[in-house]
């Protein structure tokens, strides 16, 4: 039977957080383990200028992010794991699809609809104003790191929908015009994945400021988890789930079991400073050891390089077959 192949991107776009690992990285490397699945994970770096002018923290959140992904047990061997920029075949490609998508198409992507908003309720005379043209035409490079490997299955969140609808209408256009080179590829939304509330309440995210660190000391987890919002009940009080985000947090890494024990607990009466330590015991349980890894990781950046470039070069490998027939059939050809 043939494998599924199923792809996806991580934009290395600061330092994996709680939310991140509960919400993409458990989950995808659990997916990874599946035999009848053939799996790409890539680091979309040239996705990460469209929002970051800081070559410093392209560079090292890069380093962070594949760091982490191998530190929670992401297995090269396994799963096609590189760097987008390693791949100029992905880039070519990228130019190609540009010259066969509808510019009204680009026009409609939500990304570039909500900074045209932003900048109408602001009042700006143009409406482009500030806007690049990174933005604009990212759909384009996310079709190609997708048709580039001709993926059948592409898990994202749900604000990448239209991205894969995307992704589909330009393969098609592409079939269409020049024959079926391209797979239409299928989104993937996973309504099992959990949404971590942050520190407030709200969806955990670096855009709030609410996040628990995933790799930082067992003293600094602590220190961000008493930040967590709870109420002025005191000791020996009985305490519902709903009463603070903590508990939605001890879920996402316990057993049901363990889960049922815990609302027992805060039934019974159990502190907040307590309930805190418990969490904050529970996230270093299952962290600990990764943290180990990723720091060993970290101070050894050849080691991830050497990963990220065998990774490389098995994409490559891919990738090079495609885009040839794409460029035959474009009429970018010998002359000879
Ligand atoms: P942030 O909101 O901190 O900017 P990103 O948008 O970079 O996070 O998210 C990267 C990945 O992590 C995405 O797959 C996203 O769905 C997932 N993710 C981010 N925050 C959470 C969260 N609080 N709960 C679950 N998944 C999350
Ligand atoms: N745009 C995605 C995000 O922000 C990351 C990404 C880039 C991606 N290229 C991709 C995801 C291709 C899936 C497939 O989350």
């Amino acid at each position: 039977m043939k494998k599924i192949r199923v792809l996806t991107g991580v934009t290395p776009s600061g330092v994996p957080h709680l939310g991140n690992y509960v919400g993409a990285i458990r989950p995808a490397i659990a997916a990874s383990q599946n035999p009848d699945v053939e799996s790409f994970l890539f680091l979309s770096d040239y996705h990460a200028l469209i929002k970051c002018h800081e070559p410093e923290r392209v560079h090292e959140s890069t380093k962070a992010v594949a760091a982490t992904w191998l530190a929670c047990g992401l297995d090269p061997e396994r799963t096609t794991f590189y760097r987008q920029s390693d791949v100029p075949e992905v880039m070519e490609l990228n130019w190609i699809l540009t010259c066969n998508t509808a510019k009204g198409l680009m026009n409609r992507a939500h990304a570039y609809k909500a900074a045209v908003q932003d900048n109408v309720e602001k009042g700006q005379a143009d409406q482009d104003h500030g806007i690049e043209m990174g933005l604009f035409c990212y759909p384009v490079l996310m079709s190609a790191d997708i048709l580039m490997f001709n993926a059948d299955k592409v898990p994202v969140g749900r604000d990448q929908i239209q991205h894969l609808e995307m992704a589909r209408d330009i393969a098609a256009r592409f079939n269409h015009r020049f024959g079926t080179l391209f797979t239409l590829p299928e989104v993937q939304i996973d309504d099992n994945v959990e949404t971590l509330v942050g520190l407030d309440g709200r969806k955990m995210s670096k855009s709030y400021g609410n996040t628990i660190p995933l790799f930082d000391s067992d003293k600094k987890i602590q220190k961000a988890v008493n930040k967590i919002v709870t109420n002025l009940k005191q000791p020996g009080e009985a305490k519902a789930p709903d009463e603070s985000p903590l508990f939605d947090i001890y879920k996402a890494f316990s057993t049901p079991d363990e889960t049922a024990e815990f609302t027992h607990m805060l039934a019974e009466g159990l502190a907040w400073g307590e309930a805190k330590k418990l969490l904050a015991a529970k996230i270093n349980a299952e962290l600990s050891p990764k943290r180990e890894h990723f720091e060993a990781l970290m101070a050894n950046p050849a080691l991830i390089e050497d990963i990220l470039q065998a990774g490389a070069a098995k994409a490559r490998r891919q990738a090079q077959p495609l885009l040839a027939a794409v460029r035959e059939a474009v009429g970018i050809r010998r002359l000879s």
